[in-house]
């Protein structure tokens, strides 16, 4: 397994060219995915009654909801001199703008009056519409459709090919915890970040020692060693690729209780930016659904649910495991800052197989997605054929000092 490892890490040193990752560089001209569904707020975010805005996609979106509790949202731009109507004031059913007071239902968008109007001067305000995006509520998120951005406002919200992405839950009975980060990257990194599994001993293993005594694992059960070489299997999937590994259960405890010898952990990566990953253990499961949205070019938000069946009955398991997973969002969010800080100055960029692989697969898709989209055809997954990918994983102990 070392042999296999070492051979890996040499191919790509003695091949520097393949090293190199082919993204859309200059950064500011990397293509956005337009036509897909983004998380625009947390359910519990927006009441009955109130809106707010947010950017998705260099867009400016206003969510919110109306008097009866269904969710809405729009571009937010008023038709008639582009001022954002959440500036605006809103009464559940219709938002009024705060320039001229030109007033729009929510629901449809329609103009329902423009005030300075004098009497016979009927422009038909009813033709006028305020741009309508397709919202979806689902699994704790207002998710809305992010249309292509066309020169001129639509009238109506564009139709998505399918509906909102759907959380896996393996079981009635759960518990869940949403969390949200603001990074100060592009929607690219932000998501490769997700998929990088070299990072974790140097920003996060001296902290995941400390949470798995939190969560009464311990910490050196089975991992004396402080390196380890893991061994994950991909295949492809329609718009992505499937991360799979079944581990045997060590603990002989939670193999009675969860009736099962082995977990399974299989995580996809789907276009545009979202990574699904579910651990399953007999009875047991624990699903986390991480979106990635771009906000600009070059900053980004990462939304997280977490649900999970075990120990239900667990005194502050929610609080206590939401916790953990905001250290290491932290963490994250400063690593990211600080490689935007190199990143400003457009370095040429190297990935190194096989941890590297699913960054470059990323790329791969991405650049195939709009090459199709630009001649006109039918996307075709450059994921082609299962694989398995070896990278070697160290601990904290492995930081100079
Ligand atoms: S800009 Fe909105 S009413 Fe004039
Ligand atoms: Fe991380």
């Amino acid at each position: 397994m070392a042999a296999a490892v070492e051979s890996s890490v040499e191919t790509a040193l003695v091949e520097p060219a393949s090293t190199e990752v082919k993204t859309d560089t200059p950064l500011a001209e990397s293509p956005m995915y337009y036509n897909f569904w983004y998380r625009a707020a947390r359910t519990s975010d927006i009441r009955r009654g109130k809106m707010m805005a947010t950017t998705m996609l260099e867009t400016r979106v206003l969510v919110g909801r109306d008097r009866a509790g269904r969710a809405f949202a729009m571009k937010d731009a008023c038709p008639h001199r582009g001022t954002p109507l959440s500036y605006g004031w809103f009464n559940g059913e219709q938002v009024q703008c705060v320039y001229h007071g030109w007033k729009f239902d929510v629901n449809s968008g329609q103009c329902q009056g423009i005030p300075s109007c004098a009497q016979g001067q009927d422009l038909h305000h009813e033709r006028i519409f305020a741009p309508r995006l397709e919202c979806e509520e689902r699994d704790g998120y207002i998710w809305v459709y992010i249309p292509e951005p066309s020169g001129r406002l639509a009238k109506r919200a564009l139709t998505p090919a399918g509906p909102a992405p759907v959380m896996p839950m393996h079981s009635e009975k759960y518990k869940s915890f949403q969390l949200t980060s603001h990074v100060e990257t592009s929607g690219d990194h932000a998501l490769t970040s997700l998929m990088d599994p070299s990072h974790g001993p140097f920003v996060h293993a001296r902290w995941w020692w400390f949470a798995r005594l939190l969560l009464l694992i311990r910490p050196d059960g089975g991992e004396k060693a402080v390196v380890r070489d893991m061994e994950r299997d991909f295949t492809p999937l329609p718009n992505g690729f499937r991360e799979t590994t079944t581990q045997p259960i060590t603990e002989g405890w939670f193999r009675k209780q969860s009736g099962s010898d082995v977990a399974t952990v299989a995580a996809d990566y789907v276009m545009p930016y979202s990574r699904v990953a579910v651990i399953r253990a007999g009875k047991y499961w624990v699903t986390g659904f991480a979106t990635v949205t771009p906000v600009t070019k070059s900053t980004s938000r990462i939304d997280v649910r977490l649900a999970w069946n075990i120990y239900l009955w667990f005194p502050f398991g929610a609080a206590i495991l939401k916790y953990i997973f905001w250290v290491f969002f932290e963490q994250d969010r400063l690593v990211m800052k600080r490689q935007a800080e190199g990143l400003k100055s457009e370095p040429r960029l190297m990935a190194v197989d096989d941890a590297d692989r699913q960054l470059r697969w990323f790329h791969e898709i991405k650049r195939a997605f709009f090459a199709a989209k630009k001649a006109g055809r039918e996307f075709e997954n450059p994921v082609k054929q299962p694989v398995k990918l070896r990278w070697r994983a160290t601990d904290y102990r492995d930081i100079l000092r």
